[in-house]
């Protein structure tokens, strides 16, 4: 219990469930802590009472009290306190499976990275992003779960519970930010070479924030502003990217690896394991299978200096 505080001291921060920002973790914290105190007095009466047996008043028991005390310690007390913490468990289940109001996501695992859909209410098409949730704020988005090929398991810390995502069959689960911020979900099943570093960012916007920002992600991709960002669209085009990724608005129409139509504006390339920065996406594009073990996109490392700086400058181009 000495040692608890330390340890807990790094509970903290945009990956904890120690660190509510959601409606539904909230819940989850406190049932945490209702559990943990309750266990702490039980501990401390349990080893109390044999403290007291042991040292303070080593008098044999009389036949009626050791009786009462298996009857009321034994039986009854368990059932009531196990019963009370059953009911109380089950209670909090209802909210974190509530149907949505105005937003639905869909959200496939794949590997190692996720497949992000955002339908708003009305929508007869998807608005198709990667890697990067977000949600507007004090409103219940509902999440639809998904696998490709194996078992991932969808875990927003800060916002609420996990959910396992599974081939073939849909789960669901919903979520309501309170405060606008940023956090971090990381995959909690193990799903394979790279399951560490299948993660991605959350972030929680006051609805006409949200929804500005959703417009944008509707719109194509941007054109190539300069003149080397041009070169890079060729090359991307020549080297077949869009075969595997879709730019909206232009050739490049492939559904194999995550959109790009604004990667350019992502807080992180590669699942939550680099930056969007022009450093970075050479980097990735060059040492895929060395960042990321046993991914699918092949390394583009006979790529000249000046073909993938131009290729980087036209992929952080795509805001
Ligand atoms: Cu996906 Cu672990």
């Amino acid at each position: 219990m000495l040692i608890a505080p330390a340890l807990l001291a790094a509970c903290e921060g945009q990956q904890s469930a120690l660190a509510p920002a959601g409606s539904d973790a909230r819940v989850l914290d406190d049932l945490f802590w209702v559990m943990l105190v309750g266990a702490v007095i039980l501990w401390l009466l349990i080893n109390g009472l044999f403290f007291y047996v042991t040292r303070i008043n080593r008098a044999a028991l009389s036949r009626r009290f050791a009786n009462g005390l298996i009857v009321v310690g034994g039986v009854i007390f368990p059932t009531v306190v196990l019963g009370a913490l059953l009911t109380y468990g089950l209670s909090i289940m209802p909210d974190q499976r509530a149907p949505g109001e105005g937003l639905t996501l869909r959200v496939t695992g794949e590997q190692w990275w996720w497949r992000v859909e955002y339908w708003p209410d009305g929508a007869d098409a998807p608005i198709i992003a990667a890697n990067e949730i977000r949600l507007p704020t004090g409103q219940r988005s509902e999440i639809v779960l998904d696998s490709a090929r194996v078992i991932h398991s969808f875990w927003i810390p800060a916002l609420g519970g996990k959910m396992d995502m599974f081939p073939g069959r849909e789960s669901r689960m919903s979520l309501m930010p309170e405060t606008p911020g940023r956090w971090r979900g990381q995959c909690a099943e193990f799903c394979g070479a790279s399951h560490a570093l299948m993660a991605f960012d959350v972030v929680a916007m006051p609805l006409a924030d949200f929804t500005a920002w959703l417009q944008m992600q509707a719109a194509p991709a941007r054109p190539p502003a300069t003149d080397a960002a041009e070169r890079g669209a060729q090359i991307f085009a020549r080297e077949g990217c869009g075969a595997c990724h879709a730019v909206r608005g232009t050739e490049a129409r492939g559904a194999v690896g995550p959109d790009l139509t604004h990667v350019g504006s992502r807080l992180s390339l590669g699942a939550g394991t680099l930056k969007t920065t022009l450093t970075d996406f050479e980097r990735w594009i060059t040492h895929t299978g060395a960042i990321k073990p046993e991914v699918e996109m092949p390394a583009y490392d006979y790529l000249t200096d000046t073909d993938l700086s131009d290729l980087a400058q036209y992929l952080k181009g795509l805001e």
